[in-house]
Formats: structure tokens, sequence, C-alpha cells
């Protein structure tokens, strides 16, 4: 039977509880992570959020009617227990905290009993996912969960106090919205009030901030639920928080400026990591060219290296076709891995087609010199011998080869090399290496859609340099031409005043100097194929606030939930978020998303087309 707290007032979180208190009554209170009897003595291990404390329970110092209760004491109860500080009898556990010390009980309540746990509450559980999510109460009394969810509290709180310290102002936008520009699927919410229209779920605050922005406010920001109905990963989830800010006023570096210190602030402070600044910059073209990744991990080499000119000729279609279709042939040299044996060496290629490539060509050189290959009888010796000198291969190294179109050559070793990286653990979680990429193209061709898309924003500036070049491709545009795919084009090379901030190969963070011109916003929706009835029916209400004094501005948001994933080193956002949903997008703890009842959907005037199975 569940008893009160009548009367009871804790004095201390477990851990709070310290050889300082030595003979002082205290009284905590928790859920039992453990409880064992070793006849007329019970240990009692109670655990907080702050962590857990061991109390004894001895028949003769806490009388009869305590130490019968405590004999009940299962797994997850919940008590209170008064008793007096001691330092241990039973020698010193050096793993706990509090472990040079116990709790002499005089006197204990059950507030509440529990059946026994469908798992054990443990660091590190190897019980499944799916159950621990569907007991996610119980999985988040795990001390590795509430560590991570701490700390994610503590982030927030300095970035709360960094940003108001530089003049930032909180304020809130609207959840219920029109469409949004990030290019994801929108989650909509019907209205009822005005049948068959819908609103949209934020994708980010951008546009209310830049109307912010037009509205005087100067400096903003926001800790920003956003929903994004696309597809799910270990870094993303359908909900996820941003701190999002913008800044009026401003340029690149002095958005750049302020994030750097402030992430320099919340590593120090939350993780005691030094950042040491500024953070490396590199443009978006040498970050493909170098990783071929727009989010390059940087703490390891194992650099692309492009091979294009050295193979043109050569006797291996493979490679003289990509090339003569426009495309590259690129390499990494996986250093060290020559004596691979042939199935790993086919379980990249099984990887590398993964990522869109039609195979993968290799050169496995041995200890002596002699090598491998799998397309070597194309070749001449001297071909050969120039391939592996481009990639600077020793005796014991492994060459990894992809020939296609660039966009695919660049995924394709952009993730073997991680894929390497990972497999021969040559990173380390602890070791945080920043860096922005910058100058992000303009748009980027969409394969499924067969056009160009903008490839932050539609709002994104393009960088001043290349604006003649836009001009031109809009003339070009206006004189009937289409676009087409062209790395050559002005729509493929123009440059944006985009900016991410990459983390150990995670995107962490992006943003762009926004357009305040009403003329270039008009020629970006144009190059976009933005009709001006489309562009005033999905952001007029911008357009038309741009048209009353605007100031220049800029801002960026960051991935909330993927910043605490790297400083906690968790493997998945689902590990920093209290309530996450699984990959199909259910949240297995509530049974989200579910039927709603007839007289509901009526209401709203929807009629629902699935079958009820
Ligand atoms: P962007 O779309 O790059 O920019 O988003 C900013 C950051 O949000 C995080 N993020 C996600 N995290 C978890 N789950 C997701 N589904 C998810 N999608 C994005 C990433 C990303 O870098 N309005 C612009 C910002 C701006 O221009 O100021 C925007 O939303 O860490
Ligand atoms: P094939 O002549 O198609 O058997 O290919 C010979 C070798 O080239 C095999 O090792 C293939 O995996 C490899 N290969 C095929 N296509 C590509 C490509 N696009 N890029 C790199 N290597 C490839």
């Amino acid at each position: 039977m569940a008893e009160s707290m009548k009367g009871l007032k804790r004095t201390h979180r477990c851990t709070e509880v310290s050889n300082m208190n030595v003979n002082e009554t205290v009284t905590v209170m928790g859920w039992v992570a453990k409880s064992r009897n070793k006849g007329g003595i019970i240990f009692v291990d109670l655990r907080d959020r702050s962590g857990i404390l061991q109390v004894i329970f001895e028949e003769d110092k806490c009388g009869a009617e305590s130490f019968v209760k405590a004999e009940k004491l299962r797994s997850e109860f919940v008590v209170a227990i008064t008793g007096e500080v001691a330092l241990r009898a039973g020698g010193i556990n050096k793993n706990l905290a509090t472990g040079d010390i116990e709790i002499i009980a005089k006197d204990i309540r059950i507030l509440s009993e529990s059946e026994t746990p469908p798992f054990p509450i443990e660091e590190n559980s190897k019980t499944k996912e799916e159950i621990r999510l569907k007991y996610r109460t119980l999985d988040l009394r795990r001390p590795d969960l509430q560590r991570n969810l701490i700390l994610r509290s503590k982030v927030v709180s300095i970035i709360r106090n960094f940003l108001a310290d530089e003049g930032f102002l909180e304020i809130e936008t609207p959840i219920l919205n029109k469409s949004t520009p990030e290019g994801a699927r929108d989650y909509l919410v019907p209205s009822r009030v005005h049948p068959g229209s819908f609103y949209a779920l934020p994708q980010s605050p951008q546009i209310f901030k830049q109307l912010l922005m037009a509205s005087g406010y100067d400096r903003y920001y926001q800790v920003a639920k956003c929903f994004r109905d696309e597809d799910l990963r270990a870094d993303r989830q359908p909900e996820f928080t941003q701190i999002d800010m913008e800044l009026s006023f401003v340029d690149i570096d002095d958005v750049l400026d302020v994030n750097e210190r402030l992430l320099a602030r919340v590593f120090k402070e939350a993780i005691g990591v030094d950042v040491p600044l500024p953070i490396q910059r590199m443009t978006w073209a040498e970050a493909m060219e170098r990783f071929g990744s727009d989010k390059p991990d940087i703490r390891f080499g194992m650099e692309l290296k492009n091979v294009t000119d050295i193979v043109k000729d050569c006797g291996f279609g493979v490679f003289t076709g990509a090339v003569e279709n426009g495309g590259s042939v690129r390499g990494i040299n996986v250093n060290g891995q020559g004596a691979m044996p042939r199935k790993k060496i086919d379980a990249l290629v099984d990887f590398a087609k993964g990522y869109g490539a039609k195979g993968l060509a290799y050169i496995a050189i041995a200890e002596d010199g002699s090598f491998k290959s799998s397309f070597a009888k194309f070749m001449t010796d001297e071909e050969m011998n120039n391939l592996i000198a481009a990639l600077e291969g020793k005796p014991g190294d492994l060459l990894l080869f992809a020939a296609d179109r660039d966009k695919i050559v660049f995924s394709v070793l952009g993730a073997l090399r991680c894929e390497m990286a990972s497999q021969l653990e040559l990173t380390r979680k602890d070791d945080y290496r920043f860096l922005w990429v910058t100058e992000f193209p303009v748009f980027e061709w969409s394969d499924e859609e067969e056009r160009y898309q903008a490839m932050h924003h539609p709002f994104t500036m393009p960088m001043e340099e290349d604006l003649e070049m836009l001009e031109q491709s809009l003339a070009e545009m206006e004189s009937g031409k289409g676009f087409t795919e062209s790395k050559d084009s002005g729509m493929s090379r123009a440059r944006a005043k985009a900016y991410d901030i990459v983390l150990n190969g995670v995107e962490l963070g992006g943003g762009s100097v926004r357009i305040h011109q009403d003329d270039i916003q008009e020629k970006m929706f144009k190059l976009l194929g933005i009709s001006e009835e489309d562009a005033n029916d999905r952001f007029g209400f911008m357009l038309t606030a741009f048209k009353y004094g605007v100031p220049p501005h800029a801002g960026l948001a960051f991935g909330l939930d993927r910043m605490i994933m790297l400083m906690t080193g968790a493997e998945s956002i689902r590990d920093v978020i209290a309530f996450p949903k699984i990959k199909d997008a259910s949240c297995l703890l509530s049974d989200a998303p579910s039927t709603v009842d007839k007289k509901q959907l009526d209401e709203l005037c929807i009629e629902v087309k699935v079958s009820e199975e």
C-alpha cells in the first residue's frame, strides 16, 4: 500500500549527501535500484536523477516496522528514507560518487510499489531498443539517458545566456503556419473553421525570423521545434529542435564569428572541451574535391585524388566511358589495407553500389610491391604506375577507384572514406574537429524532378561575384532555352553566401545571408521556375513585408539534437530526445499516429480513403 509524503521533506538528492554530512540525519527519496537481504541486514541502492546512494537497514537501528517494510522492497519501488549518514563500514566503493558513505536507515515509507520492470534499469542497456522505447518512462531512468538529457538542459541554458549577453531576443514564432520553404514534406493540420484548408507545421522558423528582421528586432533567436516529413535516420527525426537565429546589418563574417564563439562557450562550459578559434573554413568546392562530401570528417586524411587525366586515354572502358560522359575517375588510398581479403573487398564494392556506383575498381599492393587489381589487364604498366603514384600508393596499401558522374563519384568515395575510417577505428569521438563549409552552390540539380532547386532555400543570397553569371542564365532562360544539367552552366557554378558548420562529419548547422533586394529575389524565383503567382501564393506575405524597408540580414540554425548527440557520444539523436520516434515516424510509447473518431473527421470535413486494414 502506497504511503503519503505527509510531514516529510526531502533534504538531499542522493549524491548531494557526502562525508561532510556524517552523523547528520537526512531524508532522501527515490527508486530502489537494488536491494539485497543479507539476513539481519538489508542493503538498498537508492537511485534518483543525481545518482546512487547506499542505505542499510538493521532491525535494532530502524525498528521492526521499518525492517519489515525494507524486506518487501523490490526494484523500482519508490521510497522515502530517513537515516543517519555514516562512513562506510564495509570499505569504499570507488565506482560511486557516494562510495565512501552510507545511510543507516531509521525510517522508511513506501511511496509507490512497482511491478517487475520488463528490463533492468542499467547503464549501457542491452535490451532491444523497441522494448525500451515502448517503456520509455523506465528507459529514461537509466543513468546514461539521464546524463544526456541533463547535459541537453545545461547546453540550452548556456546558449540562452550567451545569446542574451550578445543582445539576442528570444521570440516565439507560430507552429500553425503556412508552408515553409526548406524542401522536405510538410506535416499538415486541417482547419475546422476553414474546411479544406490546412496549416503546415514549420520546417523551420525561416520566414518569420526574416520578418522579425524587417520589424526591427535586430537579433533574434529561438529554441525552435521544427517538423519535417522525411526519411528518418540516426541523425534525423520528424520533429527536432533548432537553435535558430537571425541578425540584421551583418555579413557572413559576423554570423560565423558570433556562432563560433557560441560553440566555444558551449563546448567549454558543458563538457570542458576547448574549441580553438577561429574555426577552419573550406569552400564547398574544396570539400567535395578533397573529401567527396559537403560535411567532411577532417579527423583523418584518406583524401580523394582526381586521376581523370591519367586514365582518360587508357584501355579500360569503365574509366574512359565515365570521362567521355563528362564524369571523372577518382580514388582513395586506404593505407595498410593491401592485404584485405577478397571477400572484404567485395563487401566494399557492394557498399559502393549502395551509393549509386556501378562498381569499384581496386589495386591491392602487396608488401613486396607486386599488386592485384581488378582492371590491370586493361592498362599499360606505365598507366598503372602513374595511378599508384598519383595516390601515393606504397607497399601494403589498398587503392579504390570510382568512375562515374562527379556527383556519384563524390558520394561513393566520400562514403567509403568514412566507412574505412570506421572499420579501421581511425577516429575518436572526443576529438572534436569543427569546420565551416562556405560558398555552397546556389542551386543543385534534382535528378528526380529534372530541374534545378535551391540548395539551401530560395531566400539565400548569391555571392556578388556570381550575380552576373545568374543574369546570363536568366537571359538564356528567357530566350526560351530550358535548363538541363550541366556542370559548366551558370546554374551549376553560381555560389551562394551560404555556410554550414560541420563537426566530425555531421552537419551541425547551416545558414546564409538572405536576399533583401526584391529585384534579386524576383530573379531567383524565376530561375527556380517559381511563377510570380506561385511566389505570391506561397510567400506573398513576406514579399509584401519586404516592400516597407528591410535591413540586410543573415542567420543560421544549429540542430540541437545533433549537437547533444556529438557531445555525449550517443549513436543516435534518439538517445538525446526524451520521447523520440522510430524510423516509420511512429511513437512506440503512445502509439502515435493513430486513427481518430469519425465525429472528429466530420467536423474537419475530412473523408479517409484508406480502408480499415
Ligand atoms: P537546415 O535545413 O540546414 O536550415 O537545418 C538546420 C539544422 O537543423 C538540423 N536538422 C535536423 N536535425 C534532426 N532531424 C532532422 N530531420 C533535421 N533536419 C535538419 C541540422 C541542420 O544543419 N532555416 C534554415 C537555417 C537558416 O538558414 O538560418 C534551416 O532550417 O543540424
Ligand atoms: P567489368 O568490366 O564491368 O567487370 O568491371 C571491371 C572492374 O571495374 C570491376 O572491378 C568493377 O567492379 C569495376 N567497375 C565497374 N564499374 C565501375 C565504376 N563505375 N567505377 C569504378 N570501377 C568500376
